[in-house]
């Protein structure tokens, strides 16, 4: 018997410019990312075995879903994380969903926990590429109560992976990487980006 997962049209979740996420036929709380057809491999490698570090360095996941490993699917190698779901166990919806609406109070709150957010992957030395909008969900706790969790976008694609091992070094990449490029990520957000901040480096 096959172990090949192969996913149905009901399993299907969202899909970005790279790869389709399904939820695990298995696992309810899980989903697979599978890369489409014609995309390289590099990326994918190089997110699991960042994932991996981070498993290692018993970092605090509470802003990032949980790698599980990986599986065969029959869309090919899928990798396997937390499925970010909300308390009433609906597949939670992208920031960049709930920007869309430009809610005064929604935008409050979010400049806030970006802010936090930025803090968070500095302190824990979490290297990034790429925070825009569509690779961070907002996590529905309870009555009024969100958490941000990014789901994609974490790591670097340095060859000589000297971010995944110094502290220095990846908090230097970090501080770079969200001051070139956050106003960018945020650009569609005018009320948001004005008030996000660039790193200040002492
Ligand atoms: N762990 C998760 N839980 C729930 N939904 C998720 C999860 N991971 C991804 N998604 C949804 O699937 C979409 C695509 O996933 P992801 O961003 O990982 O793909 P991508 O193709 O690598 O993205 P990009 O376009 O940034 O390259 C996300 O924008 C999100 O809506
Ligand atoms: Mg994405």
């Amino acid at each position: 018997m096959s172990d090949t997962v192969s996913p149905t049209p009901q399993d299907f979740i969202a899909e970005g410019t790279e790869r389709k996420c399904f939820r695990h036929p298995r696992n309810p709380d899980r989903c697979f990312k599978v890369l489409h057809p014609e995309r390289r491999l590099g990326r994918f490698w190089r997110e699991v075995r960042y994932y991996t570090r981070l498993r290692h360095r018993a970092v605090d996941f509470h802003h990032l879903t949980v790698f599980h490993g990986l599986l065969d699917t029959s869309l090919g190698k899928g990798a396997v994380f937390d499925l970010v779901l909300d308390d009433d166990g609906r597949v939670s919806k992208s920031l960049d969903t709930y920007l869309a609406s430009n809610d005064r109070a929604f935008n409050d709150w979010a400049v806030t926990e970006i802010e936090r957010l930025k803090h968070y992957l500095y302190d824990h030395w979490i290297v990034f590429h790429n925070l825009n909008p569509a690779n961070i969900l907002v996590k529905r706790l309870g009555f009024d109560e969100f958490r941000l969790v990014v789901v994609d976008g974490i790591g670097h694609n340095h060859f000589i992976p000297l971010a995944s091992y110094n502290r220095l070094y990846a908090r230097n990449k970090i501080v770079r990487v969200w001051n070139r490029r956050y106003r960018q990520w945020y650009a569609a957000y005018p009320a948001v980006v004005s008030r996000l901040t660039p790193y200040l480096v002492i």
